[in-house]
């Protein structure tokens, strides 16, 4: 079952997972909208990308169940694997060729009918036509990071990962790659990203959830995150707390579950 851009795209459910001793993740829910731009909020080490690999089948949950696309990640690995892109997942971008012929190894991969015009639409897409026939080795951080999106969109997947998709870029790169992302929801792909970035999760994101201490601990639109936390007074004015006066407050304090409410 494919979704358009109406529905639920990814449903997490009681997710749990441990390694060894350490538990990382102690019953996660949440819901993406199919076609929306979910950022997950959380520390270096919080459980991000152990949670990303549980949601494309890499690794297997202790408990929980989640969907993807409609296909449930343990018991329909397959399908849920025909349904998404994890970005990173091809670490082996060829250096040696150029960024045209990377993709049209992809697209030959991925038993696509035209590779070549495949290879050439993604170039033009993602403003790597110049560079195309260059050698990937000559790329900066920023081309090759939209390079590595757009080989994960060959065969059209409704559901896209990008895990930490800006981490080590300057800030032109990461604007760019922002960009890139915005048109992939436009387009009416379903974007799971996580970051630790407050600046990337206000930018691009339709809601925002914090994972903290294994557990999702708000979950909302900028506005009801926004909303969490009274507005400080100054005088006479108000000001509105930022994402990241929110981010601190609600990680620096015992833990209590935000993630039911509304504003
Ligand atoms: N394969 C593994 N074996 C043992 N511990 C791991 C493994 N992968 C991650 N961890 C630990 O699990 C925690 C969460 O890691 P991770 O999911 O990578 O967090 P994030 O992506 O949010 O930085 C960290 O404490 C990390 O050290
Ligand atoms: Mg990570």
């Amino acid at each position: 079952m494919t979704m358009t851009a109406t529905g639920t795209a990814i449903a997490v459910r009681g997710i749990e997972k441990s390694y060894k001793d350490l538990p990382v993740l102690r019953g996660v829910d949440f819901d993406v909208e199919a076609g929306s731009i979910f950022a997950l909020l959380g520390a270096n080490g919080a459980g991000k990308t152990t949670l990303v690999r549980i949601l494309s089948t890499l690794l297997r949950p202790d408990a929980g169940t989640a969907t993807v696309d409609g296909h449930e990640v343990t018991a329909e690995a397959r399908q849920v694997r025909e349904s998404i892109s994890l970005t990173g997942q091809f670490a082996a971008v060829d250096e040696i060729l150029s960024g045209r012929e990377n993709l049209v190894l992809v697209a030959r991969l991925r038993h696509q009918d035209a590779p070549e015009a495949v290879a050439d639409a993604l170039l033009n897409r993602f403003r790597l036509t110049e560079a195309g026939g260059r050698k990937v080795g000559t790329y900066s951080g920023g081309m090759r990071r939209r390079l590595d999106i757009a080989m994960s969109l060959i065969g059209d997947p409704p559901v896209i990962f990008l895990d930490e998709p800006t981490t080590g870029l300057d800030p032109e790169a990461r604007i760019d790659v922002w960009e890139v992302v915005k048109g992939l929801a436009a387009q009416g792909t379903t974007v799971l990203l996580t970051t630790q970035y407050l600046e990337e999760a206000e930018q691009l994101a339709d809601r925002i959830a914090i994972l903290r201490d294994g557990r999702i601990i708000a979950n909302g639109t900028l506005a009801d995150l926004k909303g969490l936390l009274p507005p400080a007074k100054v005088e006479y004015v108000e000001k509105q707390p930022t994402l990241e006066e929110i981010f601190l407050a609600l990680t620096t304090r015992p833990t209590t579950d935000h993630s039911e409410e509304q504003s």
